[in-house]
């Protein structure tokens, strides 16, 4: 109901938002194993970077743990969807396990490129972030010292191959769409040579929430990203936001964490959330703005997506 005293807030609400098919998939896998298997399942690592995500499935029977050694013999386990070193499976299987990869098809994808590029010679320059799981997992598909990660455009200029002639590149799928570029032109005029995909692997999901965030960033006075601190996709989008002008772009994981005295003034609000931050958190967050302000509503629309993909056969009913 319309409160007089409530001041005016439009909110500008991204599409597309929130989850990716990939990160559908991993919840899925998740609770199918749970139905299968019966609980516990384990799942190594963050299934996705969200903290709600992962204890809703901890409620319904899934440990999360850090790493392989720590799940018994005899009990299922899920690998998260940023995808994991060869060694991981392959350290399941010689230990019996029964595990279930929740790698990202997308992620996979780029796995497969920087195998097939390695068998055929190539140096594999891997656009990246340090330490984030994804990276780890694509390092971790050859064998030591194949791969080297580059982190920025100036990293790219510094970049001093033995051979400059046999090199190729893959990307991590959840980095910004422009920096990248920016470093694979460095890399393209430096080695003329070098192998990989047209543009970049970063993945439609990730690509599609940084247009939807974009094409609101020049109308809102400030946007609040609802996903978690070491969520890739989720930090991009508030980076992407505040180049394109909007100074006041924000992440929050829930409403109780929204820093009301940042929104002073603002009349014009945009949301999104990153790939592995589910609706009902948008909901929470909008809830919690209507509270404080008479709210009106603007779906701004800049892609539709019907990606869906399918889970693994070890999840089969039997
Ligand atoms: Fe996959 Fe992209 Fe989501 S790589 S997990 S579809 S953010």
């Amino acid at each position: 109901t319309h409160s007089p005293d409530k001041p005016a807030l439009h909110i500008l609400l991204a599409a597309p938002r929130g989850f990716c098919a990939g990160v559908d998939r991993a919840i899925q896998i998740v609770e199918v194993a749970l139905q299968k298997f019966g609980a516990p399942v384990y799942v190594r690592h963050e299934i996705v970077h969200n903290r709600f995500v992962v204890e809703s499935l901890e409620r319904k029977g899934a440990v999360f743990v850090k790493e392989l050694d720590e799940v018994p013999d005899d009990r299922p386990v899920v690998f998260s969807a940023h995808g994991v070193p060869k060694a991981i499976p392959a350290e399941a299987q010689r230990r019996n396990m029964i595990y279930v990869d929740a790698t990202c098809p997308l992620v996979s994808k780029v796995h497969r490129e920087a195998e097939r590029h390695h068998e055929s010679g190539l140096r594999i320059v891997l656009i990246g972030h340090a330490g984030h799981p994804e990276v780890v997992g694509t390092m971790g598909q050859l064998p030591p010292g194949s791969v080297v990660l580059v982190e920025t455009a100036e990293d790219a200029e510094r970049l001093n191959p033995e051979d400059p002639h046999n090199l190729a590149f893959v990307t991590q799928t959840t980095l910004s769409v422009d920096d990248t570029a920016g470093i694979v032109e460095v890399l393209r005029r430096r080695f003329p040579d070098i192998a990989g995909p047209k543009k970049e692997d970063i993945c439609y999901a990730t690509t599609n929430r940084q247009g939807a965030v974009k094409a609101i960033a020049g109308r809102a006075d400030a946007i609040l990203v609802v996903g978690a601190p070491n969520s890739s996709n989720s930090v991009r989008l508030v980076e992407v936001a505040k180049v394109q002008g909007c100074t006041r772009a924000m992440l929050v994981q829930r409403a109780e964490q929204i820093d009301w005295s940042l929104l002073e003034g603002v009349a014009t609000l945009g949301i999104t959330a990153g790939a592995s931050a589910p609706e009902v958190l948008v909901e929470e967050v909008i809830d919690a703005l209507r509270g404080r302000y008479h709210v009106t509503i603007e779906e701004v629309v800049t892609a539709t997506e019907a990606v869906t993909f399918k889970l693994p056969k070890v999840l089969a009913a039997d």
